[in-house]
């Protein structure tokens, strides 16, 4: 088997530049998928571009069948070009992705994710949530969510469901209760795509925040290529062996070219009531260590509690409330 892996071949070919917009593949974020076919000695490409059919087209066909055949020395090449559907006429132009991300699950994401939303819009902001954790969604619980089912439009296009004043869809929604995930025709395809294009989310929204799948797998790809210009925090919990994996997801997120806003230490203590005094019952030095690694910075340490006036949400008047506010305000300054 040739010894070439499909990150070298990323390397060969994302400085192609794409005629029809003038940038590369890089950065544009063109290449969606590369996989190889090791019994056929082929290289298969999914590559997006902003025109299809036209002479741009066959130039960089040209070009990477080029690189992957003479170059690289693979006996062929299947490429499937895919047309990019502009994500701005579905959203306000300047509103904010933030990718909400870890390297393992049961970490506190999806409840970071839910009350950094929800201190978003205690500052006036109009938010949106996708919960895009198809394998642990969890986000209509923390928001008490009852199990609904959106309504469509006329034209099939999913209308989001609404909890604390935020707009909210979640591959639950899909799913049939206490059943496995199982898709609808529309959502079969590419759900997360479904998840920008098919929904009518409010026009004026200034936030989007994405509960991401824990890992570095296919969707924060499939992500980085629908909204460029997403961001992301990363959630690690204090204990340093779980910063090694935070990283792995961090690392990804980088080559993605998606900027880092910063690293979430969460469960980072314990303020014991007897004396006041924190307690770091899971180990201390986690985030500390993420962020150092990914030269990013330590945005918050949230310790362990339960809120006082919902199940998973905190408000203002709580200690964890106030840090979410501090983190809320950095996210609007942030651009
Ligand atoms: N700071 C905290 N203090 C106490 N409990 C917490 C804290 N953060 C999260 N939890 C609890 O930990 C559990 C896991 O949290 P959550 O579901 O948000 O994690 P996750 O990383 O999204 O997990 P999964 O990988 O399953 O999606 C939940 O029961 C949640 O209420
Ligand atoms: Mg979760």
């Amino acid at each position: 088997m040739r010894d070439i892996s499909t990150q070298q071949i990323r390397e060969k070919i994302e400085n192609i530049v794409d005629l029809a917009s003038q940038k590369t593949l890089k950065e544009q974020n063109s290449i969606k998928h590369i996989g190889i076919d090791p019994d056929k000695d082929i290289v298969v490409l999914i590559i997006v571009l902003t025109k299809l059919g036209g002479k741009e087209e066959k130039t960089i066909k040209r070009q990477l069948a080029k690189i992957i055949k003479l170059d690289l020395g693979f006996t062929g090449v299947k490429i499937q070009f895919e047309e990019k559907r502009i994500i701005e006429s579905i959203v306000k132009k300047d509103v904010k992705f933030i990718l909400i991300e870890s390297g393992k699950g049961g970490v506190g994401k999806s409840t970071v994710a839910c009350n950094i939303a929800y201190a978003l819009t205690r500052l006036g902001k109009k938010v949106g949530i996708i919960d895009a954790d198809i394998y642990g969604s969890s986000v209509p619980q923390i928001l008490e969510m009852k199990h609904a089912y959106p309504m469509a439009d006329e034209n099939g296009k999913i209308i989001p469901l609404n909890a604390f004043g935020m707009e909210v869809i979640s591959t639950e929604f899909f799913a049939e209760e206490g059943k496995p995930v199982i898709w609808r025709g529309a959502m079969l395809g590419s759900m997360i795509q479904n998840f920008f294009y098919d929904v009518i989310w409010d026009k004026n929204l200034d936030f989007i925040v994405v509960d991401c799948p824990p890992g570095t797998g296919d969707i924060a790809l499939d992500l980085r290529t629908i909204v460029p210009t997403a961001k992301s925090i990363l959630i690690t919990t204090p204990h340093k062996s779980a910063s090694h994996v935070a990283c792995k997801a961090g690392y990804a997120s980088k080559q993605l070219n998606h900027e880092i806003v910063g690293v979430i230490e969460n469960m980072s203590y314990y303020i014991n009531p007897v004396n006041n005094e924190k307690e770091f019952i899971f180990g201390c030095g986690g985030g500390e260590k993420v962020a150092t690694d990914l030269q990013a910075e330590l945005i918050a340490q949230i310790p362990i509690n339960q809120p006082k006036h919902h199940e998973s949400l905190f408000e203002s008047d709580e200690e964890a409330g106030k840090i979410y506010d501090d983190i809320a305000t950095l996210l609007t300054y942030n651009n």
